[in-house]
């Protein structure tokens, strides 16, 4: 067996892979923007569906095109029979992001021209995408519980219907809109992982299926947005420990993580991680539930071990307050990342058709990086090649 090759990687840090026109962060001051607006303005004064209008299309849509784009996607959100049959045999023990991802291709296949033609036809599909993900999510909860999945409700807007679709009862005013304020909050994030991933696929000019799946995938793992669902799980490993200062100090001395704490763009605190604080503070006051202590607490503890070690710049990220305010709208721990993907679904798309029909672009460049080889075997130009009978 060959020895492990010890590499270093870049994970492109600070690197300006193209160029966009979608959204902004400052880092340093916790600033996020979409298409020019503060998104702590979209989450008090806009809505979920306004916001993906505008990421998708690139400015506010008047009264009469909020009211078309919103008809035409609850118009849309009956996900294929063949799909929710297929979800029927498949094991009711597997990941709802794996389910999400494998179902993503199944939807092209239902599409009779999967490549778009145009950016109208491209935002055609993602409009059905962003439409069918609360769908697709709320059935595979659904059969895996033993249920029928629900079939969406027209008369009720997006984060209502999700709710109404996953737990067959519709939600409370305030909490629907609490929804939407998180979908809100997380729909697009520049170049992150999954959307890089989405971009980096339908560079290829594969359709948009391949290219949101792609995204699915490279949001389910933990140092994404999988870390939401590790948050509630350690928030829930902790509800009866007497000590949280001490169990966050025995953890960080041993080199593990805590997650939802850090990120690699933000030196200071995403300012959705505020907002959501704030509303996991008000559902805990109202349902007496005590997360919010027991997160202020990590944080704390956190914080105070990070700075001893001079590294203030590790803070809160939207993942540490999105699960708890999650949890207390009886999203089940392993639906937050599914539901971070129903948002994030207006962003992978808008930077879809960004990639495959920009203006102004003399052609959209196929990604491809190069790596430095460290392969220490023969030198360069390789090995002299043995049959296995002679080795
Ligand atoms: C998100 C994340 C990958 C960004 O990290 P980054 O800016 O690239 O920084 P690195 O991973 O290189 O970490 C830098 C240092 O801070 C430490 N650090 C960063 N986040 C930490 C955390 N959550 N807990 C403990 N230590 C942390 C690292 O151990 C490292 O220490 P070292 O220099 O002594 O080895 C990282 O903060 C993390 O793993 N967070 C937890 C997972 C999470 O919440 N992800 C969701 C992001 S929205």
């Amino acid at each position: 067996m060959a020895e492990q090759v010890r590499i270093k990687n870049t994970g492109l840090r600070g690197v300006t892979v193209a160029d966009s026109a979608i959204s902004f962060i400052d880092g340093e001051k916790g600033v996020l923007i979409y298409r020019g607006f503060r998104v702590e303005d979209l989450a008090d004064r806009s809505s979920y569906m306004e916001t993906a209008f505008l990421l998708l299309h690139g400015a506010l849509p008047s009264q009469e095109e909020l009211a078309d784009f919103s008809r035409r996607i609850k118009a849309e959100r009956q996900v294929p029979d063949f799909i929710i049959d297929s979800m029927k045999k498949w094991p009711a023990d597997a990941s709802p992001m794996d389910v999400l991802q494998a179902t993503v291709p199944m939807l092209a296949m239902d599409d009779p021209s999967p490549i778009a033609a145009d950016r109208h036809e491209q935002a055609d599909k993602a409009m059905g995408l962003i439409a069918r993900f609360p769908t697709l999510v709320a059935a595979w909860h659904r059969i895996r519980s033993g249920l029928e999945p629900l079939a969406p409700r027209e008369d009720l807007e997006h984060a209502a219907n999700f709710l109404y679709m996953l737990k067959g009862q519709e939600p409370d005013p305030e909490t629907a809109h609490d929804l939407d304020v998180c979908l809100t909050l997380h729909a697009d994030h520049t170049f992150n992982a999954s959307t890089f991933a989405c971009r980096e696929t339908v560079s290829t000019q594969a359709h948009i299926y391949a290219g949101v799946a792609s995204g699915v995938g490279a949001l389910s793992g933990s140092l994404h947005g999988g870390a939401n669902a590790r948050v509630m799980a350690m928030l829930l490993e902790l509800e009866n420990e007497p000590d949280v200062a001490d169990w966050v100090k025995k953890r960080l001395a041993a080199g593990e993580r805590i997650m939802g704490l850090g990120h690699a763009v933000y030196k200071t605190e995403d300012p959705r991680s505020k907002y959501l604080k704030d509303m996991g503070r008000r559902l805990g006051d109202k349902t007496g539930q005590r997360w919010f202590e027991i997160s202020s607490q990590i944080e704390e503890t956190a914080l105070a071990e990070f700075a001893k070690k001079g590294k203030t710049e590790i803070k809160p990220n939207v993942d540490f307050n999105s699960a708890p305010v999650y949890y207390l709208m009886g999203i089940p721990t392993d639906l937050m990342t599914p539901v971070f993907a129903i948002s994030r679904i207006a962003g992978w798309c808008s930077h879809i058709i960004e990639e495959t029909f920009a203006e102004a672009q003399e052609k959209p460049a196929l990604y491809r990086p190069k790596a430095e080889y460290v392969g220490d075997y023969c030198g360069l130009m390789g090995c002299e090649f043995t049959p296995v009978d002679e080795r």
